[in-house]
C-alpha cells in the first residue's frame, strides 16, 4: 500500500480530554474515529487490525470445532420476555417500535436470539454436541462510555454458544473454548490472568474471566508479593490485609484489569426458559445443557494498545499489525532511491509480507515520527548514503534496534526476522 494513496489521518496533537494512552494513540495513529460519544468509526488502518483479529479468533475457534453464523441484530422483544431480560437488561437495551408497531430492540448480547434458532431445529441427541459463534456488532446503552473502544455504546464482540446432551459435554466445550481464548490472548501479544468468578451469587455456574492488568481497568485483580498468585478474592472485607490464599505468607497486591473475555458454563437457564430441549437415547425429554463465551474484539485492540506502546507511540505485536513493515525512502526527489524502495516494495508483497510504502512528498523527519506513531514491527530505511555502501537499515520498532544489512540479503533477512 502506497501511504499517498492511503487514508492515514494521524493527529499531532493530543485531542483534548481522553484520558487513556489506548485512546490517544488509536486516535492520533489514524485508526478510528469518535462519531458522538460511545460510537466510533474503524479507520482503514484500524479495520486491518480489526480484520487480523477476527482472524485469529477464526483460527480459534473453528480448532475448538465451533461453527461461524451470523444472527441478526435486530430483536422483537417479545423474544426476550420469554427469558425476563427485557426487564433485567433494560438498563442496556436499545429500544424502539418500528412502523408496525412491533417493540424491538437491538441486540445487546445473543443467547435467547440463538436457543430460539436452536430449539427450533434440534430434536435428537444426535444433532449435539453443537457449537456456532458470530463475530457481530452489539448494541448496549452504556450510561458511561468511558476509554474509547474499551467502553463503547456500539462495539464488536465475538460470542460462542455451546449446546450439549450432558454436564459432560458441556464441561469439554468449555476446556476447549478455554484454551481457545488463551491462544488468542497469546496470539494477540496479551498476558491474561484469569479469574474464576464468584459462583456464589450466579447460582453455582461455573464462570472464568479473562482480564490484563492495566491502569484502565474496571475490575480488581490481586498478585502476591511472594509467589506466582494473581487471581480474584472472593472474602470479604478488606484484601490488602488479607494473605495470600496459594503460599499464605506473601502481602496481596491490588492491581486493576480490563475484562477481555467472559465464559460461563449456563447449564438449563436459558434452554428451560424457552423450550430448547432434545429427546435422549432412550427417548427422555431434557433441556439442552449451554455454555456461552464471550470476547470483547473491538475492546482488544485497545487493550493491545494499552500494553504495547511507548512515549513515541503504537508497537503492534506481529499478528496483529496492520502491515508488517514500512518503507521509508530518506529522500523522496532521488529517482534511484525511490526505485529502489518500489523494488523491494513489489519482491516483499511477493513473499507474503504485508508492505506500507510511505511515498508521501513530506520531511524524512515527519515520516519517521509517523512510523513510530503507527508502530509497524520493522521499517526499512533507503538513504542515500548507505545505498551507496550497498547497504540499507532494518529497524525493529519495539528493540528500537537497527541493522545494516546488504541490499542482495535483506529480502531474506527481513522474511527471517518476521518469523
Ligand atoms: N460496552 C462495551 N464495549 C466494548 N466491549 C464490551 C462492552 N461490554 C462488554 N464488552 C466485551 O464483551 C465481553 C463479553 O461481554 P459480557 O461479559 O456480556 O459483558 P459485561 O462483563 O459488561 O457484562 C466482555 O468481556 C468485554 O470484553
Ligand atoms: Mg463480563
Ligand atoms: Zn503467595
Amino acid at each position: 500500500m502506497y501511504w499517498s494513496k492511503f487514508f492515514i489521518p494521524t493527529l499531532k496533537e493530543v485531542p483534548l480530554g481522553v484520558e487513556a494512552v489506548s485512546h490517544q494513540l488509536l486516535l492520533r495513529a489514524g485508526l478510528v474515529h469518535m462519531l458522538t460519544s460511545g460510537v466510533y468509526s474503524y479507520l482503514p488502518l484500524g479495520f486491518r487490525v480489526l480484520r487480523n483479529i477476527e482472524n485469529i479468533i477464526r483460527e480459534e475457534m473453528n480448532k475448538a470445532g465451533a461453527h461461524e453464523l451470523l444472527l441478526p441484530s435486530l430483536h422483537p422483544v417479545e423474544l426476550w420476555k420469554k427469558t425476563g431480560r427485557n426487564v433485567t437488561l433494560a438498563e442496556v437495551m436499545i429500544r424502539f417500535e418500528d412502523k408496525k408497531g412491533r417493540a424491538m430492540c437491538l441486540g445487546p448480547t445473543h443467547e435467547e436470539v440463538i436457543t430460539d434458532l436452536v430449539q427450533s431445529y434440534v430434536q435428537s441427541y444426535r444433532q449435539l454436541p453443537l457449537t456456532l459463534y458470530q463475530i457481530q456488532t452489539k448494541f448496549r446503552d452504556e450510561i458511561r462510555p468511558r476509554f474509547g473502544v474499551v467502553r463503547a455504546c456500539e462495539f464488536i464482540m465475538k460470542d460462542a454458544y455451546s449446546f450439549d446432551d450432558d454436564k459432560a459435554g458441556l464441561e469439554k466445550n468449555y476446556q476447549l473454548q478455554y484454551t481457545a481464548y488463551q491462544n488468542i490472548f497469546e496470539r494477540c501479544g496479551l498476558k491474561t490472568v484469569v479469574l474464576e468468578a464468584d459462583s456464589g451469587a450466579m447460582g453455582g455456574d461455573i464462570s472464568h474471566e479473562f482480564m490484563v492488568p492495566a491502569p484502565i481497568g474496571e475490575d480488581e485483580i490481586y498478585s502476591c508479593s511472594s509467589c506466582h498468585f494473581q487471581g480474584g478474592i472472593k472474602s470479604a472485607g478488606d484484601p490488602s490485609n488479607l494473605l495470600c490464599p496459594k503460599c499464605k505468607s506473601g502481602r496481596l497486591e491490588k492491581q486493576v484489569a480490563i475484562e477481555l473475555g467472559h465464559i460461563f458454563q449456563l447449564g438449563t437457564k436459558y434452554s428451560q426458559a424457552m423450550n430448547a430441549v432434545f429427546l435422549d437415547a432412550t427417548g427422555k425429554q431434557k433441556p439442552i445443557i449451554m455454555g456461552c463465551y464471550g470476547i470483547g474484539v473491538s475492546r482488544l485492540i485497545a487493550a493491545v494498545v494499552e500494553k504495547n506502546n511507548d512515549s513515541k507511540g503504537i508497537i503492534w505485536p506481529k499478528e496483529v499489525a496492520p502491515f508488517d513493515l514500512e518503507i521509508v525512502p530518506v529522500q523522496t526527489s532521488d529517482q534511484a532511491i525511490m526505485d529502489l524502495s518500489n523494488k523491494f516494495y513489489v519482491e516483499l508483497q511477493q513473499k507474503g509480507i504485508s508492505v506500507l510504502f510511505d511515498d508521501r512528498d513530506e520531511s524524512a523527519g515527519i515520516r519517521f515520527k509517523d512510523a513510530d506513531l503507527i508502530g509497524l514491527p520493522f521499517r526499512l530505511v533507503l538513504g542515500k548514503r548507505t545505498v551507496s555502501e550497498n547497504k540499507i537499515e532494518i529497524k525493529n520498532r519495539r528493540t528500537d534496534e537497527t541493522l545494516l544489512v546488504n541490499i542482495d540479503e535483506a529480502v531474506n533477512k527481513i522474511a527471517a526476522l518476521l518469523n
